[in-house]
């Protein structure tokens, strides 16, 4: 299973990427905005210095949401980078433009999927990647990991070269289930990240060793 962190704070991407771990990395319009990257030009610079760090995929998605402009926007994107990945919401328009770049051999994301309806349809339309959002579905007491379950189960029995890409991860455990469950890659906060490394009994074992070994050494 990838790792991908789901920020667009360089600083984040740099300490998760020094893990050795890193995948990739996935942005939205939300996560852009709140690191205050704003204009147009502004944006395009930091999804190549985001690519300047990270040897993987980066998802950089469209704000448009009719299929002339997001087609023009997405091969705007792709051409930044050979690892952008064309992020499109999951609307009509939106199959239409993963359909054509797809087949233009841009690869796509397609996001903000909460049915397993959604999914094969993207599959079909040819996404490189879908993003069903867990944690937003867990918000308003749907079972998030269970849609990566079925996901995973139809996109198995039909044979899609689609990878699931759990999304809106809020904690370890939608890390853990989500590798269970058949995800593809997951894309994390880098606080989810780090929290999988941390076991209490871990620290007390190190320091007892640590403890035992200045005893006999000092
Ligand atoms: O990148 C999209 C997704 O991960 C959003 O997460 O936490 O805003 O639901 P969240």
């Amino acid at each position: 299973m990838k790792f991908f962190i789901d920020t667009a704070n360089l600083a984040q991407i740099k300490e998760a990427n020094e893990l050795g771990i890193l995948d990739g990395v996935t942005t939205n319009p939300t996560l852009m905005a709140k690191e205050g990257i704003k204009g147009e030009k502004a944006v395009m610079q930091h999804y190549i210095d985001i690519c300047n760090i990270v040897d993987g995929d980066v998802s950089a998605e469209v704000i448009s949401t009719d299929f002339e402009s997001m087609i023009a926007e997405g091969e705007k994107l792709a051409g930044l980078h050979e690892n952008i990945v064309v992020k499109i919401p999951m609307i009509k328009d939106g199959i239409k433009a993963i359909k054509y770049l797809s087949s233009k051999n841009i690869r796509t994301n397609c996001t903000l999927i909460f049915s397993t309806g959604q999914a094969i349809i993207a599959a079909k339309a040819g996404a490189t990647y879908i993003s069903p959002f867990v944690g937003r579905l867990d918000d308003i007491s749907y079972d998030g990991m269970q849609l990566i379950a079925e996901i995973a189960q139809i996109f198995a029995v039909q044979g899609f070269p689609t990878q699931i890409l759990a999304a809106s991860i809020r904690n370890p455990v939608h890390i853990i289930k989500s590798a269970q469950y058949g995800a593809h890659v997951i894309t994390s906060p880098l606080s989810s990240i780090l929290a999988l490394i941390n076991h209490p009994l871990t620290d007390k074992g190190l320091a007892q060793f640590l403890a035992d070994h200045a005893k006999v050494n000092s």
